[in-house]
């Protein structure tokens, strides 16, 4: 059993909910789980943890800055231990080279590769947002030509396929490694 540490960064809530969803599958296959949101955790991976996926989603072309400072803060920790990336948009629902760009920007300022990288997309919480984000969303929801733009309902396209997908195999490399250190 390994204790596994999903630190993420949220604005409206999709990706906390992908991290639990993460969670619940490494709790299925025995593992200790901790979900940290780090807007609200200090900045550094708790001590004894085995392995981290750190979580975060794009506004305005970024990922949180302070998952960026997290990452910043603690990659050599990442790089010691199994480690992953989860990035969560609107742009891995059908402009995956814009997705993929966002991760390589992430990558390039804080000198983190992780070697497993996901890319989820996110969700477009209409009825959530205030007049001004929901008119912005909307206007890019038209723009981008594969998103919706009925403002009245919420649209989810993260595939929970996918996350679970991700989830197994992070499990599974966990236990490679572990049958790989008892060789
Ligand atoms: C104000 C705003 C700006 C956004 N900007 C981008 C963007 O530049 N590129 C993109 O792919 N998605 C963008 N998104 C979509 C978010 O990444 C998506 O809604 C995601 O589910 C948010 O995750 P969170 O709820 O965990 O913060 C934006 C969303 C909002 C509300």
């Amino acid at each position: 059993m390994a204790h596994i540490v999903i630190p993420y960064g949220t604005s409206e809530g999709q990706t906390a909910r992908i991290s639990e969803f993460i969670a619940d599958v490494l709790r299925g296959h025995g593992h200790e789980v901790e979900s940290l949101d780090l807007k609200h955790a200090d900045h550094l991976l708790p001590g004894g943890c085995d392995a981290a996926i750190v979580g975060a989603s794009i506004h305005m072309g970024k990922h949180e800055a302070y998952v960026r400072d997290f990452v910043r803060t603690n990659r050599d920790a990442l790089e010691n231990i199994p480690s992953a990336l989860f990035s969560v948009s609107l742009s891995a629902h059908g402009d995956m080279e814009n997705a993929e760009k966002y991760v390589s920007e992430f990558e390039d300022e804080t000198g983190w590769h992780p070697s497993r990288v996901a890319l989820f997309s996110g969700a477009l919480l209409y009825t959530e947002y205030g007049f001004l984000k929901r008119m912005v969303m909307k206007k890019i929801a038209q723009d981008s030509g594969s998103l919706d733009t009925d403002t009245s309902r919420d649209y989810i396209y993260t595939e929970w396929d996918g996350v679970r997908r991700f989830a197994e195999d992070f499990a599974a490399g966990l236990g490679q490694k572990a049958v790989q250190s008892n060789l």
